[in-house]
């Protein structure tokens, strides 16, 4: 089987991949069709992956797509809520993509209480489908640094993606940062259609919060 990638995953893959380094593993977290993973060993950009998902039915389409690619001595697949029992690795790169952001909090989250130490150089390639903002606030709350983002289009809708890594200081994040993201807002003006449909979505969203009406008050 081919592996073809629509643009959100392809997006991510190519974000992913630019954090591999030789011996960097792959943990793909909620694999369901396993085409992230497929794709990223069938054109090298790891050695190797860790596909997982809590349901067996998702985790079945993983193992089937590794087995059609003929990836099996290079991937594995857990049936495993998020990331217990993964072993990570220093320098593996983490995809946590298309769920909701609260849900990558509490897999985060976990990781944390489970790894007191954190493995040196992980890169999380994060895709929340919504509570961007809430991820973002609680990443740096926890000590993470987003060190990219960008968003990609596909089918009406402008999905983020974030690069982020742990550094174990809280740097803090202005309102405007947590709501445009830090890195995003430097680069926002490059992308005007992106800014157009995010005005758009905070314009209906500001009517139920304040800090949010704030923000676009002080940026108009
Ligand atoms: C909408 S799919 C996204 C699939 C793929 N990551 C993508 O971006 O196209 C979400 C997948 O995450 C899995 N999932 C949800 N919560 C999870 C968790 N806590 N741990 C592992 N997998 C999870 C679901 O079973 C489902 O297969």
């Amino acid at each position: 089987m081919r592996a073809e990638l629509t643009a959100r995953l392809n997006r991510i893959a190519e974000t992913a991949g630019r954090y591999s380094v030789p011996g960097s593993t792959l943990i793909d977290v909620g694999s369901d069709h396993g085409l992230l993973s497929v794709y990223c060993l069938r054109n090298d950009m790891f050695e190797r992956a860790v596909l997982t998902d809590i349901n067996q039915g998702p985790a079945d389409r993983s193992l089937a797509a590794i087995r059609e690619n003929l990836l099996e001595d290079r991937a594995e697949v857990m049936v495993t809520d998020g990331l217990s029992g993964v072993p990570v690795g220093d320098n593996d790169v983490i995809v946590i993509a298309g769920m909701g952001g609260n849900n990558i909090r509490d897999i985060i989250g976990r990781f944390m209480e489970d790894h007191p130490e954190f493995p040196s150089g992980v890169r999380f390639i994060l895709q929340p489908q919504k509570s961007v903002p809430e991820l973002r606030e609680w990443l740096s709350d926890k000590g993470f640094e987003i060190k990219d983002e960008d968003a990609v289009y596909e089918a009406g809708f402008y999905y983020c993606v974030l690069v982020v890594e742990y550094i174990g200081t809280v740097t803090g994040l202005s309102d405007e940062e947590i709501y445009y993201g830090p890195r995003m807002l430097e680069k926002l003006d490059r992308y005007p259609d992106y800014r157009d449909f995010l005005e758009r979505v905070f314009e209906m969203r500001a009517r139920g919060d304040t800090r949010l009406k704030k923000v676009l008050e002080e940026r108009s």
